[in-house]
């Protein structure tokens, strides 16, 4: 089987990460976000990924190449000259999905659920159409594709992308199934799936809906992958709670790379992913917080609710809070508050921030 993941788009609302890395790459619970899809892929029998993209390739591809020979898959880079959308990338990969008469998956690479990739596939066999599209419930619906269906057959009646009024609070999760028929509908130029392809799809009734059970959030921006972390980890709490820290310094579900450092008397927890080569200093105080790889945290910092950039220095006694994000290589100096702030990379911070706002 294959798959296309459409890794393009310049992930803007995540900076400052995607400054320094792309969105796909940028390590969720301790692993590239893509690799937690293409290890889901390849778990349900796929055998050859398309990654499709738009911009800044070189690192993808390099990383993704090193991954082919550990996974035993093909893994073919699709590059667009101009950005194609999410419709577009699919009559570019024309020859590889074309390549047999199977099924294939498309996913958003900002995605994270416990991808029931097989239960997809399986559905979708059973009603024959061109095409299901995994949905999930949310709260928020304008900010996603809302979908109104039948949930006995799974028929979709109507498909809107980000619409400005309440339609239903059943949304689009970014992860679908399609026969190569779709490939009919679809132009080699810049064209959105969920505007020009599916709202079509939905009234020749060719588009179905699989419906989700357990988590889903599409981690494309701070607040959100903040939110994602706490639901992987509640999952992984209940699915492998062996791989959760355990001890007097942890609130579980934390979660950490065997080579960080991590100092005494420190509360931990809950919520908290420390990635490789991180030291966290004696007294530190952390919840809902990712910390990337070789960042430091030195003692008694005071953390809540943040994402601390690769590489980055966290002051002694320095209070973070409310969706503040450090892209790579930044110092918090000591004794600093900051509330709020997207700080871009490599900038050296010698002033407190007591309101959100973004640090060129
Ligand atoms: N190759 C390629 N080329 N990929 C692209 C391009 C492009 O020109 N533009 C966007 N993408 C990729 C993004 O990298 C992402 O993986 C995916 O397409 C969706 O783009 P987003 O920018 O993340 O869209 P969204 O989050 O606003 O909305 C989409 O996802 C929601 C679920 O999270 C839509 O599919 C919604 O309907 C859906 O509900
Ligand atoms: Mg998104």
């Amino acid at each position: 089987m294959k798959a296309l993941i459409l890794v393009g788009g310049y992930g803007t609302r995540l900076r400052p990460l995607t400054l320094s890395v792309p969105k796909p790459l940028v390590e969720f619970a301790n692993k590239p976000i893509l690799l937690h899809q293409v290890e889901a892929l390849v778990k349900a029998g796929v055998k050859h990924i398309v990654l499709a993209v738009s911009y800044r390739a070189e690192m993808l591809e390099k990383e993704m190449k090193a991954q082919e020979e550990r996974l035993g898959i093909r893994i073919s880079l699709s590059h667009e000259e101009q950005p194609l959308g999410t419709a577009g990338p699919l009559a570019l990969a024309r020859e590889y999905l074309c390549a047999d008469d199977e099924p294939f998956f498309v996913l958003n690479s900002d995605v994270i659920c416990n991808y029931p990739f097989e239960d997809l596939l399986r559905f979708h066999k059973s009603h024959k159409k061109e095409g299901t599209i995994i949905v999930t419930k949310v709260e928020e619906p304008s900010k996603y594709g809302v979908v109104v269906y039948d949930e006995n057959s799974g028929q979709i009646h109507r498909f809107m992308e980000k619409p400005k009024v309440f339609v239903s609070n059943k949304i689009n999760a970014g992860m679908y199934i399609f026969n190569t028929d779709i490939l009919k509908r679809i132009q080699l130029q810049p064209t959105s799936i969920e505007k020009e392809v599916f709202p079509k799809m939905a009234s020749s009734e060719q588009l179905y809906a699989f419906c989700l059970e357990g988590f889903w959030m599409d981690i494309g921006q701070p607040k959100d992958f903040i939110t994602g972390t706490s639901l992987y980890l509640d999952h992984l709490k209940k699915s492998a709670p062996d791989k959760l820290a355990e001890g007097s310094q942890f609130k579980s579900p934390v979660l950490i790379d065997p080579s960080a450092k991590i100092g005494k008397d420190c509360k931990i927890g809950p919520y908290v992913i420390i990635g490789p080569g991180v030291v966290i200093e004696d007294g530190v105080c952390m919840s809902k917080t990712t910390v990337l790889s070789d960042a430091k945290i030195k003692s008694h910092a005071w953390i809540q609710q943040s994402i601390i950039g690769w590489k980055s220095v966290v002051g002694k006694w320095v209070r973070m809070e409310n969706t503040s994000v450090l892209g790579e290589d930044v110092e918090i100096q000591d004794e600093l508050l900051i509330n709020g702030a997207k700080i871009l990379p490599h900038k050296c911070i010698n002033a407190s921030y007591p309101d959100p706002q973004v640090i060129m």
